[in-house]
């Protein structure tokens, strides 16, 4: 065994039964697991566990218990769940629920593989979701009504699921700051890929809520360019860039873009915090306004069907919960992806739909043997006439 190998993952952890790794972090280690108990109870959770080097790390551990419990007091439907937090052979672990579906890292790849970017009524849809997401955890106050100033800190295409429902959760909540901690050297260098960092973390400074919207901003901005916008081959060009790169302007590659959204991405991605939204509440209004005002507001149903029949593969390979109604419909067919990147409403599904219908009724008749039809024409006008004879007298 290489010394860089995971260790083989453990039969359980406390009372959940480990099915494979999902991850490892520099922090914790992500196992999907199976919770069993009375009357046939069974259900998947992911349980992530700090990793056992880190076990003489105090001040790791402490920050990880914390941030832990404050996300655990969030319940909200954009939010990863947590169950409990709890130790298992001498290991803080979080136990929260299984979020079926794919990081949107994971959705951009896919898309990007058959040369699609995602339309911008989607971008826009998945926004206003995180946003609800993040206001809930911003709003977090204790019980004397004092505000906790939860900043997620970490908010990034890796750190956002989409579900097979069409909803988006964000995970890795409240350990940022523990993870941020760790990732520190003893220079007071971010190790990492910080991309999505705003510049004021950067300098250290105080970290509010706004930080989050910018890095918001980045991965709307990614979404829509198909590509990471302050990425750079190392970390101290990245760096810089966040801190000094203009915004290029969306509609320069999405002509598509209206201009109202391209003027929240701007504004979510100023370097100056008191420029940008105050509050996720005001961000996700402005881009559900948008979907309103062009009339293409997209639901969690169409973002669902949308990616059934984008990414069926991916979605069979996932581990079952309990399949949703709309994954049992049957799947259009695959068409070959286009030369170049395209854009594909998730709104048209419905008359897909309809069409298909219509199809499947004519095809079905069809289908019937030749004498068969004009013999079923003859009796339905036997039929007609004769009601309209029998109501004459
Ligand atoms: N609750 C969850 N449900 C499903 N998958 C999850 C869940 N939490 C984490 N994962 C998967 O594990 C990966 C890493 O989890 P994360 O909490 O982001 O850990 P890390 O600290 O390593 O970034 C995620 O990108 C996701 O694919
Ligand atoms: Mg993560």
């Amino acid at each position: 065994m290489r010394l860089l190998d995971p260790l083989p993952p453990p039969a359980h952890i406390g009372r959940y039964l480990v099915e494979r790794r999902l991850g490892q972090g520099g922090m914790a280690d992500i196992f999907l697991c199976r919770q069993v108990g009375m009357g046939g109870f069974d259900r998947l959770v992911v349980v992530k566990q700090i990793r056992p080097e880190l076990r003489s790390r105090d001040d790791v551990i402490h920050m990880f218990l914390d941030e832990a419990r404050i996300a655990a007091q969030i319940s909200h439907p954009n939010v990863v769940q947590i169950i409990e937090i709890d130790e298992a052979d001498g290991l803080p672990y979080i136990a929260m629920e299984y979020v079926r579906g794919l990081p949107l890292s994971v959705l951009l790849e896919a898309m990007l593989r058959r040369e699609l970017l995602p339309p911008w009524d989607l971008v826009a849809a998945i926004g206003s979701q995180v946003c609800s997401g993040l206001h809930a955890a911003h709003e977090l106050r204790d019980s004397d009504g004092t505000l906790l100033n939860v900043v997620h800190r970490d908010i990034s295409p890796a750190n956002l699921l989409i579900t097979t429902d069409g909803v988006v959760k964000i995970i890795d909540f409240g350990i940022a700051r523990a993870k941020n901690r760790l990732a520190r050297t003893a220079t007071g260098h971010i190790k990492g890929r910080p991309a999505y960092l705003a510049p004021e973390m950067m300098s250290q400074g105080r970290v509010d809520r706004r930080a989050d919207l910018f890095a918001l901003g980045a991965v709307l901005h990614e979404l829509m360019r198909g590509r990471a916008l302050f990425d750079r081959h190392d970390n101290a060009s990245t760096i810089s860039a966040v801190m000094t790169a203009g915004v290029p302007p969306l509609s320069e590659c999405r002509p598509d873009v209206p201009p109202q959204l391209e003027e929240i991405i701007r504004r979510a991605l100023c370097k100056d915090p008191e420029a940008r939204f105050q509050t996720a509440a005001e961000m996700g209004a402005a881009l559900h306004a948008v979907a309103m005002q062009t009339g293409r507001y997209v639901s969690p149903l169409h973002i669902a069907q949308y990616l059934e029949r984008l990414l069926p593969l991916e979605l069979a390979a996932l581990p079952e919960q309990h399949l949703p109604t709309t994954a049992r419909l049957p799947l259009p067919e695959h068409r070959p992806a286009p030369s170049r990147p395209t854009l594909i409403s998730p709104r048209p599904l419905e008359q897909t739909t309809l069409l298909r219908t219509i199809q499947d009724i004519t095809e079905r008749m069809a289908g019937l043997p030749r004498w068969q039809m004009p013999l079923l024409l003859a009796l339905l006008a036997f039929a007609s006439v004769l009601a309209a004879w029998s109501w004459l007298r």
